[in-house]
């Protein structure tokens, strides 16, 4: 087919291909959440049901995007793990970026109405987004735990902070009480003044939210003698555990695994 006259300007798209053998991430964070969740009244520090409804987008980008391995989510945040031979739109970065974080706002709007039927949307959600390549698992992980680390310093200061306003004090004095202080000053904190063992929140709070596939053992069918019949299947879990240390990954080696 001829080319028309015009084609030339297709020549001016930038390459944009990712660097081959690397692992990508996708970084999605929610914009101005700050305000987003005071319109929408969510919980303080924590709302369950407002992490809920992040997992639930980040299953659904598992089900789309079949190269992902591993998301992690905290707050208004996920990140997704695409494995590094990867040839999701030839590695383009504009399209995996539009792609998943269209997806995913879209999905978190589809999906609102069932995590707070009561509350009607007051306000667009909408995320931005960033994909980093990390070439190897050593450095990968120190990504998670990166993530992992700031999820548990937000929200061991926030719980602090928030019942430390709960008990009277004003925002400035709350923040004055903790300026400075180390993690085993707040654990005794919330302990001593308020009775709460920081290791007895729910693990969705202090660890963040972890998706990933699991083989299991899954029933398929029964044979006549009604003895079940099993087959190895792969299966998306949903998880708050550790994975800064090295048990997590001693226990799911095929994660990252990459034939
Ligand atoms: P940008 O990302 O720079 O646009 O700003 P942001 O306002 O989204 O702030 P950031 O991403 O740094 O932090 C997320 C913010 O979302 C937190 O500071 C909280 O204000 C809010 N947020 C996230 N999860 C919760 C929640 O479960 N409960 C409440 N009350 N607020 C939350
Ligand atoms: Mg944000």
């Amino acid at each position: 087919m001829a080319n028309s006259r015009y084609e030339y300007v297709k020549s001016f798209e930038a390459h944009d291909a990712l660097l081959p053998s690397t692992w990508i991430v996708i970084r999605i964070d929610g914009c101005h959440f700050h305000r987003f969740s005071d319109v929408h009244e969510f919980e303080k520090p924590n709302d369950e049901n407002a992490l809920k409804l992040m997992n639930s987008c980040a299953l659904a980008m598992f089900e789309q995007f079949p190269d992902i391995v591993f998301a992690y989510g905290v707050s208004d945040e996920y990140s997704f793990v695409l494995k590094k031979s990867s040839k999701f739109y030839e590695r383009r970065s504009s399209k995996i970026l539009s792609l998943s974080v269209s997806f995913f706002s879209s999905t978190y709007v589809m999906k609102w109405k069932d995590y707070f039927p009561e509350k009607s949307l007051q306000c667009t959600p909408y995320f931005d987004g960033r994909v980093i390549c990390y070439p190897s698992q050593e450095i990968l992980r120190d990504y998670l735990s990166w993530r992992q680390v700031d999820c548990h310093i937000n929200n061991q200061y926030n719980t602090c902070f928030w019942m430390l306003v709960d008990s009277g004090k004003s925002k400035r004095e709350a923040q004055d009480i903790l300026k400075g202080t180390q993690t085993s000053e707040k654990n005794e904190l919330l302990y001593e003044k308020f009775g709460i063992n920081y290791n007895m929140i729910p693990a969705i709070f202090r660890k963040g939210s972890c998706i990933y596939r699991e083989m299991v053992d899954e029933i398929v069918k029964y044979n006549e003698a009604g003895t079940p019949i099993r087959r190895p299947r792969k299966k998306v879990v949903l998880d708050h555990c550790d994975i800064i240390g090295p048990e997590f990954w001693n226990e799911h080696p095929t994660i990252l695994l990459d034939k």
